[in-house]
Parts: structure tokens; sequence; C-alpha cells
């Protein structure tokens, strides 16, 4: 798993992965910065890596380093938790369709990195969750997955963001545990 932040959502699968019938286990965590969430990993004993961005001169130098990291461990599922970067082709071509992120909106509305303020600033009713296959453009790969999410008018970003999260969590837990049961083949997902 790659993070960037608080890992709310690794801490949803590292608590669900904890039950040995939940058919997946989180080999590694790697994070963009020393992110908060990384404490979740080390709570389970989980390796943990950081690849910083400032550490190389062009992005393509450090998806690679973080791609060696990745595939040192092997993983048969790279899931982006909150990870908040994008990853240029030299990584997305190595993994996907093994490569999956969770973003807060109902895509293709709100791609990119504001998108519960942009749902709010837009007076949308109602946006949500999408899983998809990571593709080399910004949150367009095929989707594999959506919950819609109510938008109360007096929603501030973060209280918005917090109740997309509740569904958001619980989504990723049950996908991540169809792909691991090949109830979901991500070489299917169009
Ligand atoms: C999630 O809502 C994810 O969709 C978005 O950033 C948030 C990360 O939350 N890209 P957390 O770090 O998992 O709590």
């Amino acid at each position: 798993m790659l993070i960037s932040g608080g890992g709310s959502n690794l801490r949803a699968l590292l608590d669900a992965a904890d039950n040995p019938l939940f058919g997946a286990r989180i080999l590694a965590v790697g994070a963009d910065n020393p992110a908060d969430g990384l404490a979740h990993a080390e709570h389970y004993g989980v390796p943990t890596f950081v690849v910083s961005p400032n550490a190389f001169s062009t992005r393509e130098e450090w998806a690679a380093m973080l791609l060696e990291h990745v595939e040192f461990f092997n993983p048969d599922l790279v899931v982006l938790a909150g990870f908040m970067r994008i990853l240029p082709p030299n990584f997305v071509e190595a993994l996907t369709p093994n490569l999956i992120n969770t973003h807060p909106s109902l895509l293709p509305n709100f791609p990119g990195a504001h998108a519960v303020r942009d749902a709010i600033n837009a007076g949308a009713t109602k946006t949500g969750v999408t899983i998809h296959v990571v593709d080399n453009g910004v949150d367009t790969g095929p989707k594999i997955t959506q919950r819609e999410v109510e938008i109360s008018p007096e929603d501030s970003e973060a209280e918005l963001h917090e109740r997309i999260k509740v569904i958001e969590r619980e989504l990723l837990v049950a996908t991540v545990k169809q792909i691991a049961g090949k109830q979901i083949i991500l070489s299917e997902i169009k």
C-alpha cells in the first residue's frame, strides 16, 4: 500500500487483514513523505518505506526508486490509499492493472486532489467514492466500484470528507477482499 497522510483507509485494511480469513496480507506500506499513517503499519509490524520526490531530479527517477521498493515485496496488488502524487508511466505500466486507487468522488466527476471541496463548490447534492484501476491519467482509470454519499447544504469539506471516508473504508476493504478471492478479476475491468 502507498499513502501520503493519516492512513485511515490503510488502517481499515490492516485491521481487516489481521483476520486470517480476510484472504490478503499487507506486505508493506510506502509513502512519499514520513506520513503519520505509517504508524499504523508499525503497529502491525508491517515494513514501511519512504521515497521522497525531493531526493530525485525527475519524477521518473523518483518513480523508478519507488517501484524498486514496491517490487522488492513482490505484491499481487498495490493499493493507493490517499497517495497524493501523480505516478508516471514507468511506474504505472509496470504494475497496472494490479494497481488500484480510491478517490473521494463519483468519477469522472471531480478528479484531482480537491474532489471533496470541488463537489461542495459545484453545489452538488451527492458525491461519493470510486475505486478504480490506475492508468496514465489523473483519476481516469477503469472503475471497479462506486458508492454514493449525500451532500448536506451545511457540510464543511472536512465533515463531508469524513462521511465519505466511512463509506470509502468499508468499500475498500470489501473490494480488496473480492480481488483477493478472485470475485473481481482486474484484467477484466474495462
Ligand atoms: C481518502 O479519502 C482518499 O480517497 C483521498 O485521500 C483520503 C485519504 O484518507 N485520496 P486517509 O489518509 O486514508 O485517512
